[in-house]
């Protein structure tokens, strides 16, 4: 896997060091304080696991699977819930984990989805986020990498399902997608 990519914008290590910081600064925010992580599947899998194990404190774990409707070439920003929480979170105080914002429109969409059901706080935690991407403003309270404008796969983003058991991020050689056979039409077509 590692030789199909490119380059790689950050190692196994970085992530492991930046985590552990994001983690202690999350740890001092939210003293005293009950805390739920919610992870979106798939691709923020490796962020939660690596992160709740960095907080040294309970936490509390929740999942939400949503898909974006549109052309399957942008997000569209209207996101079809598949898998809502099986927590109610009147009261609560929640952290999305996320391992990339991109447009930002899945993002501020959950937020404010999130937002009317009262809990106490809604705040964003991801891994990677593009600034030169991004569409719609979205708050983020905790951020490990800002990254360019590239499609990058590894340590849960994907490339048709493939790469996100990778340890660490990189950008996939155009050789890549351009002798893809299962009728993938190349990073622009995916994120
Ligand atoms: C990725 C990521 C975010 C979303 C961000 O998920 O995990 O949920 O895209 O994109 P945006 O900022 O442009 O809205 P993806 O749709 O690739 O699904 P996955 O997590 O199952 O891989």
């Amino acid at each position: 896997m590692r030789d199909d990519l490119t380059a790689v914008l950050v190692t196994e290590e970085q992530i492991r060091e930046r985590l552990a910081a994001m983690a202690k600064q999350i740890e001092a925010d939210y003293a005293g304080r009950d805390l739920l992580l919610v992870g979106v599947l798939r691709g923020a899998v490796m962020v939660m696991a690596d992160l709740a194990r960095h907080l040294d404190r309970h936490v509390e774990m929740d999942w939400m699977a949503i898909s974006s409707y549109g052309s399957g070439t942008t997000s569209s920003g209207v996101v079809r819930i598949l898998k809502d929480l099986d927590t109610d979170i009147t009261g609560r105080h929640v952290l999305l984990v996320e391992d990339i914002i991109d447009t930002g429109l899945t993002l501020s969409w959950l937020v404010r989805n999130l937002s009317s059901r009262n809990p106490a706080s809604v705040d964003l935690c991801t891994l990677l986020r593009k600034p030169e991407a991004q569409r719609m403003a979205v708050e983020v309270s905790y951020v490990g990498f800002d990254i360019p404008n590239e499609f990058v796969v590894g340590y849960g983003l994907d490339y048709g399902e493939r790469y996100r058991n990778l340890r660490c991020i990189g950008t996939l050689a155009p050789a890549v997608y351009t002798s893809d056979t299962r009728g993938e039409h190349g990073p622009s077509a995916d994120r």
